[in-house]
Order: structure tokens, then sequence, then C-alpha cells
């Protein structure tokens, strides 16, 4: 048997009639760029996430650069994030012409800890970027009130965390902006690339929408020089017809992750949820001994094991001009040297206990 760690191919036959349609009226449309579905997307995913503004961009990166150009972010600025995400959140931090500053992780949550913080913020510092990684949303009571103290925006990057909830508000709706992903594999997924900015506060919306548009505000009037980074009609038809799943596709993961939680108690350290989040577990994450070879054991089976990520960011060749040395970042290392992402996805409760009896066989 194989499992993949994520079955798009499941989702897709389970929904195909909603999907196809979806296309087909676009192509019968041929509004491929800046259609009403993006709109009416831009406004659902909002609403679901708790903000009043959402606006569609071509990825989670390009969402997550522009929100912080929108917040001011540029050459010789610092942003303070976790040393413990993909890539793409110290990248856009890079793009601005910032330094991303990095900050190890609760080992629990394997969120940054809100407690390193306030130790990092110099005058040149602008932001804060937590993630909510694997679905989990950051601490942000203690993040916010850091910032608060020292005047700085929060912007969360949800690129996992779609519909995740802390102290019963979601992904979104927490910080002065976030960022989302709806990269195929996401909980909420395109058929290509997508992301969007969502926010409360309206200029901000609005300027990241007219960056992403090529600056311009109408069609040949171009008030400032700005990007492509539109998001495809196309991709939003899809997004809207899977949002209408989402609610019900989180529960299943949080379903079979309590699964997994009861069938690996005492076996494995499984993820942590304290009481005050609802995780949307986009990946479930177990530490186990001896990672590289229970992996390797996992994948021989079939089993479409993951490591996110097995290189923490200040150790990644990209950012050596940061200066950091092995050892920086003690509980992000430890993380990245033990984790292991077991497949997750809404359609597979069946074959749960083939992985969990897969796993076992590989740890011995
Ligand atoms: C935490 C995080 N930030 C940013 C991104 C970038 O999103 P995208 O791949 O849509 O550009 C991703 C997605 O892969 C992510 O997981």
């Amino acid at each position: 048997m194989r499992i993949p760690l994520c079955d798009l191919k499941a989702q897709y036959l389970y929904i195909q009639p909603e999907i196809d349609d979806a296309i087909k009226s676009i192509i019968a449309k041929t509004n491929f760029i800046q259609g009403e579905e993006v709109r009416l997307l831009e406004k659902e995913f909002a609403a679901f996430s708790g903000a009043r503004f959402g606006v569609g961009v071509a990825s989670g990166t390009d969402a997550l650069h522009l929100a912080l150009l929108a917040l001011g972010v540029g050459p010789g600025d610092e942003v303070i994030t976790t040393a413990h995400t993909f890539t793409a959140t110290a990248e856009a931090i890079y793009y601005c012409g910032a330094k991303p500053v990095l900050v190890d992780i609760d080992p629990k949550s394997y969120n940054i800890d809100p407690a390193k913080i306030e130790e990092r913020i110099t005058v040149l510092t602008k932001a804060i970027v937590p993630v909510h990684l694997y679905g989990q949303p950051a601490d942000m009571d203690p993040i916010l009130d850091v910032a608060g103290r020292h005047g700085l925006p929060v912007l969360e990057d949800a690129c996992q965390a779609h519909g995740a909830e802390y102290k019963g508000k979601r992904a979104g709706s927490l910080g002065i902006a976030a960022c989302f992903s709806f990269y195929p594999g996401k909980n909420l997924g395109a058929y290509g690339d997508a992301g969007m900015i969502v926010t409360n506060e309206e200029k901000l919306a609005k300027w990241c929408a007219m960056m992403a548009d090529h600056g311009r505000t109408e069609k040949y009037s171009h008030d400032c020089i700005g990007y492509g980074k539109r998001m495809d009609t196309l991709q939003a038809a899809i997004l809207r017809a899977k949002l209408r799943h989402l609610e019900a596709w989180t529960e299943t993961r949080r379903r079979i992750a309590a699964l997994y939680n009861q069938k690996l108690a005492g076996v494995v350290e499984t993820p942590y949820e304290p009481d005050w989040v609802s995780a949307v577990y986009h990946l479930y994450v177990i530490r186990v001994p001896e990672r590289d070879k229970v992996f390797q054991r996992l994948r021989e089976t079939g089993i479409g094991a993951g490591i996110h990520y097995p290189i923490p960011l200040h150790l990644q060749p990209a950012y050596a001009y940061l200066g950091y040395q092995r050892g920086d970042f003690p509980h992000t290392e430890e993380a990245a040297d033990s984790i292991l992402s077991l497949p997750i996805f809404p359609e597979m409760e069946e074959q749960i206990d083939y992985v969990v009896a897969q796993l076992k066989v590989a740890l011995h």
C-alpha cells in the first residue's frame, strides 16, 4: 500500500463535479485575470479568517512580501521571525532589503518562543513575523504584548494555518495582517500557486491590491511602480469551490490527529496542542529517535513521511551571510534532527492503522 503525505488526487475525485464546473465557467467567460471570482474569494476567505479585507495574490511568498512592504519594511531594517520555518518567510524579508533576525522556538509547539523576542529587538526592528507552523497558532498574546511595548506591528505568517484558532480567534485576525498560501498541498490549496493577505486595515489592503496589480488604481494610471503578483481567476474559482468544504476537512484532520495521538501514546512524542488553541494539522509532526533511519524505512514501505524542516534557516547556505552558527538555536536544531511528519489528509481515516503499524515496525 502507498500512502502519500497528502493525497490531492483523492480530494479531486471527491469534489470533481464542483471543480470541473468552476474551471469550465472561467474558461467560458475567459476572464482569466481580475475576474469576479477573485473578488468573491477575497470576501469569503477574509470572513472565514475573521478579517474584513482580503487581497488575492499569486502566492504566499508574494503575500508576505507585499504585506511587509505595506508595513514600511525596507533596506536596512530588521524583521524578527522564527528559525524553524519554510525559507519563504525569510525570503520575503530579504526581498524588502531587510535583514531576517531569527529567534529559537518553544520546543513543545515548534513556534517562535515569545520569551526570546525582546532580546532581539533593536532600533532597526520594523516588524515581528510569527509563523503558525504546522497549523498551530503561535502564542500570540505575549508576542503582541512585547510588540505593543515597542510599537512594532505583528504580521502573521498563516501560510499553514487556514482556520486555526487562538483563544477563540482565527489565524488571520490576530495581527495587523496575515498571509496565507494556497499552494496545492495546503489545507486550502489551489491547482497552482496562489496566496492572500487578510487584514482589518482598509488602507493596507488597498495598497497591497494596488501593488500586486502593477501599482495601478485605474487601467492605464500607475500611481506606483508595483508588481505582477495577482491571483489567477481560475485559481480563485477552484479555491471558492474548495472553501465550502474547508470546515468539514478541518474537523476530519483534527479527528485524524486525535486518532494518531491515541494510537501513538507512549510510542513516540506526539504533537502538543495547548487548551487555548485549535490547530488545523496542516502537518502531523512527531518526534522519534534515529529519525533518518525511521524516515527511510517508512519511505521504503510506501508511507509518504516528510521532514519539515531538516535544515533550520540559520544553517542553510542561503542564510550564511547572516552569520549564525550551529548551537545558536538549540531547540530548533534539536527539532530539525528528530521531527517526522506522518501522512495527514481528510480522506485517509481508514489508512491510519496501516501508517501506525508501519511506524511501529520502522521504530524497531
Ligand atoms: C510557513 C510558510 N511561509 C510561506 C510559504 C510560502 O507560500 P507559497 O509557497 O505559496 O509561496 C509557505 C508555503 O510553502 C509556508 O509554509
